[in-house]
């Protein structure tokens, strides 16, 4: 299907164009991803590379796009399959290049076939090259023929590219700002998660196993259209909570277990990430509360720096102060053992629960791209970068309470997330998914509603 608008993948070509031209001019070649077998003769669904489609909204499989940037043309082109009757009985529609063309208003669209004859044409006297070698390698040995065919021809007084840009640096600072476009689709994406989120509140009872929630989640994702998870949903139940990339949802929830969800959709390519951590049982403990409000103050205290200006890192600063005075607060930390906050922090005791960043970019993939730190100067001390309206980040501090001889028992493998999806905008931000339950009183009230509709 082409997307409702291909005005926003047009306007990115001309762009990538005009930065093309910055840096001199040359040629860009973008090639979507391979189809990959999973066993025998089936093969995994297949997902669109992210480069590919945020500059095409194009999602067959064997599709490379190339611009050119030149003072006398500039130029967009697409190559891909061939309209095939036979083969569109068994695997559906394609557009071919004529309807591809003019649905995904590109100058010229070509068969999928002919990239070995025209892009040796194409990359003679271009320029510079623009191209990842890393994002779909299977291109690579085929641009290194192309390359040859053409440094053949040096004795008609054609070149080839001699020099070679990687195209992401270009396109990730691109996909760092979210357009519009973008930013509605990822509103859409986060509220379905949201709202599979609260599903599975509602879902949960003691006895239970993991993936009956998982099932939950795919429910909500799927009846609103996302075409997928954007990630391994990850439902934890109990100790489970305190594994970070736990994704097995095998286990049986017992009364008394907080549930960790991790879990967002992929809406028309964009990615949702989403954390709530819940009681099994509707109400959390004394503890467990003790510890999901020490969280909850944490993202608050990160939130308060997402905005235009800040640090990037200034919202995980914020969050580790909070977390590790409440450590000290709950006798988590011994500051006889540690110190005070200041030397807790310094000593990095607070590791022992908090072992992770406080978020990162979202956007096409839910580890999206975009540099975190200035390129202006090289290593570790390199400064990081200040957030722009138009960044989404995720804001998802948490706490894992493993059983060990200085930890009080009452707070043992209690694992807690929050984690919410933010823009930046002009003034402060937007959480996009504002509309999942999360405090203990919303999240209480969550499970409590089902109990009339749903019964055990
Ligand atoms: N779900 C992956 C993450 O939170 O980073
Ligand atoms: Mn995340
Ligand atoms: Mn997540």
């Amino acid at each position: 299907m082409a997307p409702a608008s291909i005005a926003p993948f047009q306007a990115r070509r001309q762009q990538l164009i005009a930065l093309m031209m910055e840096q001199g001019g040359g040629i860009a070649i973008i090639p979507t991803a391979r189809e990959l077998i999973r066993n025998n003769d089936n093969h995994f669904p297949f997902r669109h590379d992210s480069y590919f489609y945020y500059l095409s909204g194009f999602s067959e499989p064997e599709a490379v796009i190339v611009l050119i940037a030149q003072a006398e043309q500039q130029r967009s082109i697409l190559f891909c399959r061939e309209k095939d009757p036979e083969h569109e009985i068994w695997d559906g529609f394609r557009f071919g290049p004529t309807a591809a063309q003019s649905n995904f208003g590109f100058d010229f669209a070509y068969p999928i076939e002919s990239l070995n004859d025209k892009m040796p044409e194409l990359l003679a006297d271009a320029g510079k090259l623009f191209y990842s070698n890393q994002t779909e390698p299977h291109l690579n040995h085929q641009l290194s023929q192309w390359m040859q065919t053409v440094r053949g021809k040096s004795r008609s007084g054609i070149s080839a590219p001699a020099i070679t840009i990687d195209v992401r640096e270009l396109l990730d600072e691109m996909r760092l700002i979210k357009d519009p476009h973008e930013i509605a689709l990822m509103q859409r994406a986060a509220s379905i998660s949201g709202a599979a989120h609260a599903r599975a509140m509602r879902h949960a009872r003691p006895g239970q196993f993991e993936y009956e929630l998982e099932a939950e989640l795919l429910h909500e994702f799927r009846r609103h259209g996302a075409q997928a998870p954007a990630y391994g949903s990850i439902v934890a139940s109990g100790a489970n909570a305190c594994v970070l990339h736990y994704q097995h949802n095998q286990a049986q929830i017992r009364e008394g277990d907080l549930i960790l969800i991790d879990a967002g959709c992929e809406f028309d390519s964009y990615a949702a990430d989403i954390t709530r951590t819940f009681p099994a049982s509707g109400k959390f403990s004394a503890a467990q509360k003790n510890v999901y409000n020490l969280v909850l103050n944490a993202q608050q205290a990160a939130m308060a720096w997402a905005r235009a200006g800040a640090v990037y890192m200034d919202g995980h600063h914020a969050a580790v102060r909070v977390l590790t005075e409440g450590m000290l607060d709950l006798g988590l930390l011994d500051k006889n053992i540690v110190g005070n906050v200041d030397d807790a922090i310094a000593g990095l005791a607070y590791r022992q629960f908090y072992m992770h960043g406080t978020g990162h970019w979202l956007g096409l993939d839910v580890h999206d791209v975009g540099r975190y730190r200035d390129v202006q100067k090289m290593g570790d001390e390199r400064p990081y970068r200040r957030l722009q309206e138009g960044m989404v980040i995720t804001i998802e501090p948490g706490m894992y309470v493993r059983p060990a001889d200085n930890v009080p028992e009452q707070y043992w493998n209690i694992g807690i997330r929050i984690e919410d999806d933010i823009l930046i905008t002009a003034d402060g931000h937007l959480n996009l998914s504002r509309d999942t339950p999360k405090t203990v009183a919303e999240i209480e009230a969550e499970m409590r509603s089902a109990t009339s509709v749903c019964p055990a």
